[in-house]
């Protein structure tokens, strides 16, 4: 298993829609294992492959304590939402030390293929419903900050150019 590298917004590569995937071989569990590996050393509850710069519909999530209860979804689509939204305070693996309020459905179900390439479904709610959809943005090139004003999305760029800015120099200093 390997660390994988995540892109950083605003990343334009963070932009490309995923293609399904096709291929329940190896190499599917060999990057499931490295994207599960990345998303727990990080630490985070869930990775989209658009993050790591692989544009395939693949998405892990763990919101256990425990971190012992990864789930994997390929493919995943939304085949029904609740009326009720909730206001939830989103945080990304792409954009780090920022935390701002998302409004999306309370309850997601979502159908998925796993690692087999068997088709399941779930009924979502609380945090999972909350980072399935994040994770699903992801793969339409979506990343959480695009919800936010303009003003906002502009100081979080700001901040994410600044800081990778002074990580170079650091590098180079060394
Ligand atoms: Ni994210």
């Amino acid at each position: 298993m390997s660390i994988l590298n995540i892109l950083r917004y605003p990343d334009a590569r963070l932009h490309k829609v995923a293609k399904p995937v096709t291929a329940f071989d190896e190499r599917l569990k060999q990057l499931v294992a490295d994207m599960a590996q990345t998303m727990y050393e990080a630490p985070g509850v869930g990775l989209a492959a658009s993050q790591v710069d692989v544009h395939e519909q693949l998405v892990v999530i763990d919101i256990s304590e425990t971190n012992d209860q990864l789930q994997v979804f390929i493919n995943p689509e939304i085949i029904w939402a609740s009326a009720e939204i909730k206001l939830y305070d989103e945080g990304c693996l792409s954009v780090p030390g920022v935390y701002d309020g998302v409004e999306r459905p309370a309850e997601v179900k979502v159908r998925a293929l796993n690692i087999e390439g068997e088709s399941f479904e779930i009924h979502a709610d609380g945090l999972m419903a909350v980072c399935i959809q994040h994770e699903m943005d992801h793969l339409q090139g979506k990343v959480f900050v695009e919800y936010l004003s303009p003003l906002k999305r502009n100081r979080i760029k700001t901040k994410m150019l600044k800081e990778e800015r002074e990580e170079q120099r650091k590098r180079a200093v060394r």
